[in-house]
């Protein structure tokens, strides 16, 4: 029931792109699409973020504007795990079983790295640098409850390279 509740949830955030996405593309695209929206995270949006939290940077509306990108990236990449998209489909993913079955706990993980980023992105949108030091750490604590960030580490739902 748990699962259910939180499934619709997650649904409701996300109504628009499951209607797209869902079944539009064959796994193999699925499973490409949510690999270049992780390959490039980092790249895109939390490196520059990273680069104001470390004091590298004083650029507080980017971190925001990235915050935002991120958090749509990732909204996005919710909807890339329809069931039969795992490695019975799609022999080079790194996406675990575990994905499809503690589907609860992998879509908690999303959530919980979204709102760790909005809670940076309004940090950095209302000038608190000291907020968005101490926000950083959170940000990245998330990451790691899929995986150990590396590029190559497995992790809980993502098998090592
Ligand atoms: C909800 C779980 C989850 C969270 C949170 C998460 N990842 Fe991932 N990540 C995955 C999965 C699953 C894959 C493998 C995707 C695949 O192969 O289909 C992956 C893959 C990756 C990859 C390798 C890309 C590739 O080619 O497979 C990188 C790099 C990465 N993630 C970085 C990050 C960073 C940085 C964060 C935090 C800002 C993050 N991830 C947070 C689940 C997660």
């Amino acid at each position: 029931m748990i699962r259910i509740v939180s499934a619709l949830a997650l649904a409701g955030t996300v109504a628009a792109f499951s209607a797209a996405m869902s079944w539009a593309q064959t796994p193999a695209e699925v499973a490409k699409a949510r690999e270049d929206i992780m390959e490039h995270l980092w790249s895109n949006y939390y490196r520059d973020i990273s680069q104001v939290a470390r004091g590298n940077s004083t650029d507080l509306a980017g971190a925001a504007t990235k915050a935002s990108g991120a958090i749509d990236a990732l909204k996005k990449f919710a909807t890339l795990f329809p069931p039969g998209s795992g490695r019975e489909a799609v022999p080079t993913t790194r996406a675990k079983p575990e994905i499809w079955t503690q589907r609860a706990e992998f879509d908690k993980a999303t959530q919980t790295l979204i709102a760790e980023t909005a809670a940076l992105g309004d940090a950095a949108k209302g000038g608190n640098v000291e907020a968005v030091k101490a926000q950083w750490p959170k940000v990245a604590e998330a990451c790691g409850a899929c995986h150990g960030g590396p590029k190559k580490s497995g992790g809980k739902f993502r098998f090592e390279e």
